[in-house]
């Protein structure tokens, strides 16, 4: 059966949607619900907008995947839902964590921001909902918007009413929002990587908390392009580069996440390819030398969400999270678009091997 899909103005309002019709087809009183200790801060603000409270679940040791141990200890008769989150690409452990779910009645939100089959993969999306960001750097991007993926008839009844109105920005917002797109896209150029620490109003690269206000429908630029930048992502062979870093850090004596979390030897498509260094000294060393060459190395989120500026005062007594502190401290990702050249790929090799 298809998903129907609901548009909303960034991933961060289509999850704090897809909450609150969980909340709306639960009987929890106070309703909770389960996330990963590292990940985008934006997840809280939607389980916080959708009036949840956020309980945060340790990752397991130098994986992408929440630890299933934790995540049913800190199940409650409060708990709604839980957040499975694709991190980078890497698909959780879906199947077990619907196990969970079916077992204690409760939903599985799967945020997909950071992930997008391939054309043959049927079988990808597994959640109640699935979460999409068309957010920056984001698989299918178009500087904003998001979406919920839904099948259920019960659970569509209850996502908030998004698109009665498409937006349609002003003349002037128009084009600054062309402007934009043009921009973002010559930045992902490696030559053009300096940029954008001069441009602020892109905000590359910081991790911040910013509570939502509102859910809002998508606008219509963000719409019309939607269609054809699926289709060159869909014919965008990422897989050539993917395979190329992997092969590189295999060789590198760092912990290569995705052939590790993956069963089988098909890495799936990712929107950068994350590797987990040694110690936060090692990590810090070789992303000052990539970032010197200009390769566009990032140390992602800096700090498991308990620890963001701004966040402290939710989980002050939640406890620690060490692996996903150990995994924020080591954490390594290198571009994976398509204007990453061999030179590049290259470059990245030197310095990896060192
Ligand atoms: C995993 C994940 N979920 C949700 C979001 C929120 O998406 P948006 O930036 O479109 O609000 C992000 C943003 O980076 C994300 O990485």
């Amino acid at each position: 059966m298809p998903f129907d899909v609901f548009f909303y103005n960034s991933g961060a309002e289509s999850l704090a949607a897809s909450i609150i019709s969980a909340i709306a087809c639960s009987d929890a009183k106070k309703p909770e619900v389960m996330l990963p200790a590292y990940a985008c801060p934006e997840l809280v603000s939607a389980v916080l907008y959708a009036g949840a409270k956020p309980i945060l679940v340790d990752l397991e040791y130098q994986k992408t995947w929440i630890n299933l141990e934790e995540l049913k200890q800190k199940l409650s008769e409060n708990t709604v839902a839980i957040i499975a989150v694709n991190l980078f690409g890497i698909p959780e452990q879906l199947i077990k964590i619907r196990e969970i779910c079916t077992q204690n009645n409760i939903f599985m939100i799967e945020d997909s921001a950071q992930s997008f089959p391939r054309m043959s993969d049927n079988e990808f999306w597994q959640g109640d909902y699935v979460i999409l960001s068309f957010g920056r750097g984001k698989p299918i991007s178009t500087l904003g918007g998001g979406a919920v993926l839904c099948k259920n008839d019960n659970l569509k009844k209850f996502l908030p009413n998004e698109s009665e109105v498409i937006k349609i920005r002003k003349i002037s917002g128009s084009l600054l929002y062309r402007l934009k797109i043009f921009l973002y896209n010559m930045l992902l150029h490696p030559r053009l990587y300096f940029i954008p620490h001069g441009l602020p109003f892109l905000k590359l690269g910081k991790t911040l908390f910013k509570p939502l206000d509102s859910i809002n429908s998508i606008y219509y630029d963000n719409i019309s392009i939607l269609d054809s930048n699926i289709e060159a992502y869909m014919h965008s062979h990422l897989e050539k580069n993917i395979l190329r870093i992997s092969d590189i850090v295999s060789k590198s004596g760092v912990v290569n996440l995705p052939v590790v979390s993956c069963q089988n030897d098909n890495i799936p498509n990712l929107i950068r390819y994350p590797v987990l260094a040694n110690s936060k000294n090692q990590r810090d060393q070789l992303f000052s030398k990539l970032e010197m060459a200009g390769l566009g190395a990032s140390k992602m989120y800096e700090k498991p969400l308990n620890k963001i500026k701004g966040l402290e005062e939710f989980f002050l007594h939640q406890g620690e999270y060490p692996n996903a502190e150990l995994f924020a401290d080591t954490l390594l990702t290198l571009p994976t678009h398509r204007y990453v050249t061999l030179s590049c790929i290259k470059k990245i090799k030197a310095i990896l091997r060192g």
